[in-house]
């Protein structure tokens, strides 16, 4: 193991709709290892309610033996600093804050990536945010991209970041318009290492270990010593043992994948949500995990196409019987 991963932390990134109490217990259980798993955002309202669904994947009963950061995603400092109380109440003592999403419905509502549109009132934001949290409050971390339309911000965004006492800066490198796809702009983030004064979490197309190596060689410790993580998203969903893979070199083996897939399909079953519902976020996940092997699209078609039980079940036996690993997850 290099210094590089012996120092480095390395976060489960929050995933809406997948890594949801259920999902971060199953993968904790079977491949511990993480520094921590970051909770999907919850979205407090005018009414200061949480949902029955946000409050269940928060509540610590639910994340037990569990290191969880959980996140926000709000436009008015009432809304998230009631969220931060709630939170705080719950025993958390750092909360992250949404700068990120960049689905329609949440940018025009000037959230997540929507935020980064106007510096001016995102200053004024942050300003109410950690004045709000100065005294007794949890600490407020960051997600962000960087910038909205472009990224010719980016480094006004940093020198805006550097104002605040944040524990850490996690940065997405693509703009709201990027979406999830194409090469993160890394030339963007090597600026942003440059001005950034706070320990940073690098996040984005980090699939398997030779995307890490590709960016520990260029952006090496001993020159950007701010950098302190790194964050895994969809390449950790398909590999579920990718931070193993990054730090002990040990890769995934067909027998952990079946362990995985079996143990989270039992725990979804379990949540007695229907048959539509278990199949749609069975769907979801062999999006990710399918590309973990070798010649199996036509058996990841067919278990994504199952319209119940008997059929998908069948679909996932024949890929397991036919199939090795031997991919990794690739970005469209
Ligand atoms: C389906 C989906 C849901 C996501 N939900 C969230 C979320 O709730 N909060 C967040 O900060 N980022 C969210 N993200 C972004 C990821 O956390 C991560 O930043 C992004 O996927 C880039 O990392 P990766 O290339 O390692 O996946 C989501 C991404 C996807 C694809």
């Amino acid at each position: 193991m290099t210094n590089y991963e012996l120092n480095m932390k390395y976060y489960f990134a929050p995933l809406e709709g997948i890594t949801s109490y259920t999902y971060r217990n199953v993968h904790h259980e079977l491949f511990p290892g993480l520094d921590a798993y970051f909770a999907p955002f919850i979205q407090p309202k005018q009414t200061h309610v949480l949902e029955t669904r946000e409050k269940k994947d928060i509540d610590p009963v639910n994340n037990s033996g569990i290191t969880l950061v959980p996140q926000i995603m709000a436009n008015t400092a009432d809304n998230f600093l009631w969220a931060a109380q709630e939170l705080a109440a719950r025993g958390y003592d750092t909360v992250n804050l949404n700068l990120g999403c960049p689905r329609a419905t949440i940018v025009t509502r000037h959230k997540g990536s929507g935020m980064l549109a106007d510096l001016d009132t995102l200053e004024r934001f942050l300003d109410d945010i950690y004045n709000g949290v100065a005294n007794n409050g949890p600490k407020i971390s960051l997600k962000t991209r960087i910038g909205k339309d472009d990224a010719n911000c980016a480094q006004k965004l940093i020198s805006l970041y550097n104002k605040y006492p944040l524990p850490e800066l996690i940065i997405h490198p693509r703009t709201q318009k990027d979406m999830y796809t194409g090469t993160p702009r890394w030339d963007v983030l090597e600026d942003c290492l440059r001005i950034s004064k706070h320990a940073i979490c690098l996040n984005g197309n980090i699939f398997s270990p030779a995307d890490h190596q590709e960016l520990t060689a260029r952006f090496p410790t001993e020159k950007y010593p701010n950098i302190k993580a790194m964050m895994l998203g969809r390449g950790l969903i398909a590999d579920p043992v990718l931070h193993r893979e990054i730090t002990q070199n040990r890769p995934v083996t067909q027998s952990e994948l079946k362990r995985y897939h079996d143990t989270l399909f039992k725990a979804w079953d379990a949540l007695n949500y229907g048959t539509s519902t278990l199949l749609h976020r069975t769907s979801e996940l062999w999006f990710y995990l399918g590309c973990m092997f070798k010649d199996a699209d036509k058996y990841v078609h067919k278990i994504r196409k199952a319209k119940n039980i008997p059929t998908y079940q069948a679909a996932v036996e024949q890929l397991f019987e036919h199939c090795e690993p031997g991919g990794y997850f690739s970005a469209p």
